[in-house]
């Protein structure tokens, strides 16, 4: 078969193929058999070299004229076939289900802090924040923890050198807050802290506290108390009694932790409150006039009220969960009961 016929045959073989083809697939396919490296054309290009010497120019000319011509009817070709296929993907039929995407929600224990600051924030308080790896004055020498309490033990807080130390408690931002401005102060200081305890279904390495404080002019043991009770009944629900046994905290005198009737069994008792009806969830009292002094405030011109709470006790109690450990673990299983 001469050149001419042979170029002919593949024109109208491409021709018949770009007709049938319905995708970009078949398109890309006939870009290969006919104008890629192994294709047909590219097979005659180079059988032209083989021809005779008065031949092989006319031959290579016509050669070249189809790859040129069948370049551009598959360039033509291609676009046309393309917004053909994107009219047809706005056609859109939308009253078709959809494909849902599974959308993250937000952890739990952050939920539960969210929760807690806006009610403290519905009361007027605002919200700071302080550092994680604390010096000994913020984290215990300010807070009237003496050098010989038990709680600086190296065993009960992780030190970073000989001077710094995890915070052990979210206390150490009332000193940063108090030293930064002068009363009237009403904040809020949520964050996680450190404690070395064994890993257990109620103990961890790392949680998380929110702490408060008020001071101003005349602030009382019923402002404290009435504090509270808002926050208790806005997070538990407005059934819930609230009592307050006498504690110590070093912080605060007098000192006091909080109790709330039991979620679980309403009082009467059961496996969750240990059968007393009551269940701890914060300690709280009137800052330590030591404290006042050590961040300059006047004892003798303000009072105060402080307290602090764990956020996992709070989140366990809500949503009744036993083991600490599973809002660190992070399986989806869990955390989508939380959306
Ligand atoms: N810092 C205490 C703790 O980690 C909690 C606490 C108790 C904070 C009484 C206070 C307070 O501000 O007044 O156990």
């Amino acid at each position: 078969m001469g050149i001419q016929s042979e170029l002919e045959k593949i024109r109208n073989e491409f021709e018949g193929a770009l007709m049938r083809a319905g995708s970009l697939k078949d398109i890309e396919d006939i870009k290969v058999k006919y104008l890629g490296r192994k294709g047909d054309l590219t097979g005659i290009l180079k059988a032209v070299a083989t021809l005779p010497k008065e031949e092989r120019r006319e031959a290579g000319k016509q050669a070249n004229l189809l790859k040129n011509e069948l370049t551009e009817k598959l360039g033509t070709f291609t676009s046309g076939k393309k917004t053909e296929m994107s009219d047809k993907r706005e056609a859109l039929d939308v009253t078709m289900p959809g494909i849902s995407s599974s959308r993250g929600t937000l952890h739990p224990l952050t939920q539960v802090m969210e929760k807690i600051n806006d009610i403290f924030v519905s009361l007027g308080f605002s919200i700071a924040e302080g550092p994680e790896i604390e010096s000994e004055f913020y984290n215990f020498e300010a807070l009237n923890i003496p050098l010989d309490h038990p709680s600086r033990d190296a065993f009960d807080t992780f030190y970073v050198d000989e001077k710094h130390l995890l915070r052990s408690h979210t206390s150490n931002v009332q000193i940063h807050v108090m030293e930064k401005k002068d009363p009237p102060v009403q904040v809020i200081m949520p964050g996680r802290v450190y404690r070395p305890d064994a890993v257990d279904a109620s103990h961890s390495f790392m949680f998380h506290q929110v702490e408060g404080l008020m001071v101003d002019k005349d602030v009382t043991f019923a402002d404290l108390k009435g504090v509270l009770s808002v926050f208790c009944k806005s997070i538990f629900g407005e059934n819930i009694k609230m009592r307050l046994r006498p504690h110590f905290f070093p912080f605060t005198e007098p000192s006091a932790e909080v109790d709330i009737s039991c979620i679980i069994c309403g009082g009467k008792g059961c496996r969750v409150c240990s059968g007393n009806g009551w269940l701890e969830i914060l300690g709280a009292g009137m800052v330590n006039p030591k404290v006042f002094k050590s961040v300059g405030y006047d004892p003798d011109k303000y009072t105060g009220f402080a307290f602090g709470m764990g956020v996992e006790r709070i989140a366990m109690l809500l949503y009744g969960i036993e083991d600490i450990r599973l809002f660190y673990e992070n399986d989806v299983r869990f955390l989508k009961q939380f959306d």
